[in-house]
Formats: C-alpha cells, structure tokens, sequence
C-alpha cells in the first residue's frame, strides 16, 4: 500500500465539486486514511510549494492555494501515487486526458481543481506535513 496527499483547490471548492471528487476517488478503490478542510495561510501555501520557489508563477501559485478553503487528504491504495495521477490527469489541463479531473473541471494551468503527489517519497511527505505521523497508519 502507498500513500499519497491528495488536494482539492479552492477553485474546485469554489465550484462545489468536493462531494464529486470524493465520490470519485471512493470509486477508485483508494481509502480516505485521513481528510481535513482548511484555509492554508500564505506561509502553509509558501512551505509546501518550497520546490517551486523560484519558479515564476510561485507567486500566484501561493495567493490562489491560500484565497479560500482547501480539502486534504491522505489516500492509501496499491500504486497509489501512479493511479492518483492518472486519475486526475496533466497539470496543464489543455493536455488533459477524457475522462480525468482536470479535463473536466480544471480552469487553467494553476487552476488546476486538485493536487497529487509525484513521487511515492513525496507522498510520505506531504502527507505528513497536513498529518503528521500519518505515515505510521
Ligand atoms: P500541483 O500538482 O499542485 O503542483 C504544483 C502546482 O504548480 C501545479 O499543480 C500547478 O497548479 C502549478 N503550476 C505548475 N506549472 C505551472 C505553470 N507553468 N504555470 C502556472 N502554474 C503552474
């Protein structure tokens, strides 16, 4: 079993989509081991996204996780990093596959409706910086 974090953004939350995406990753065969709603504070938005710091969009990128309430959650599931990606498809969602999340409901390239981990190590981590000790489950 693996663990990925996954995040519903505001912009999907805006859009009232988190039953959807729930309802969706249930039926992806993935375990909620732990969900929460939260407002990331800039500061959260600045530490999590810490890889991108010097990218250019890093900017807009912080303002829009930190302008309303996000869903996180660890899931748990075989592959689950790899499934969880496809599921919800490519970053850009301009190159978005049928059927995954961000085709459907994605808005831009940052507006991206939901987060993945990208690698199994990043999945540990970041499901334990919203959970700590999480990974002990
Ligand atoms: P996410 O999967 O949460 O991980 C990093 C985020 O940075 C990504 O989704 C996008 O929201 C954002 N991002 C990545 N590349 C770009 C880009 N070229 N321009 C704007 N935002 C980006």
């Amino acid at each position: 079993m693996q663990l990925t974090l996954a995040i519903i953004k505001p912009d999907a939350m805006e859009k009232r989509l988190q039953g959807a995406i729930l309802q969706r990753i249930l039926a992806e065969g993935f375990e909620v081991v732990a969900l929460r709603q939260t407002r990331l504070t800039r500061e959260q938005a600045e530490g999590f996204y810490a890889v991108h710091r010097e990218k250019p969009f890093f900017d807009g990128l912080c303002s829009f996780m930190s302008r309303g309430p996000v869903v996180v959650m660890a899931l748990s599931r075989e592959d689950a990093v790899r499934h969880w990606r496809e599921v919800i498809g490519a970053t850009n969602p301009a190159d978005a596959a049928e059927g995954t999340i961000r085709k459907h409901h994605a808005s831009s390239v940052t507006e991206n409706a939901v987060h993945g981990s990208d690698s199994q190590e990043n999945g540990r981590l970041e499901c334990g910086y919203f959970f700590p000790g999480v990974e002990l489950l």
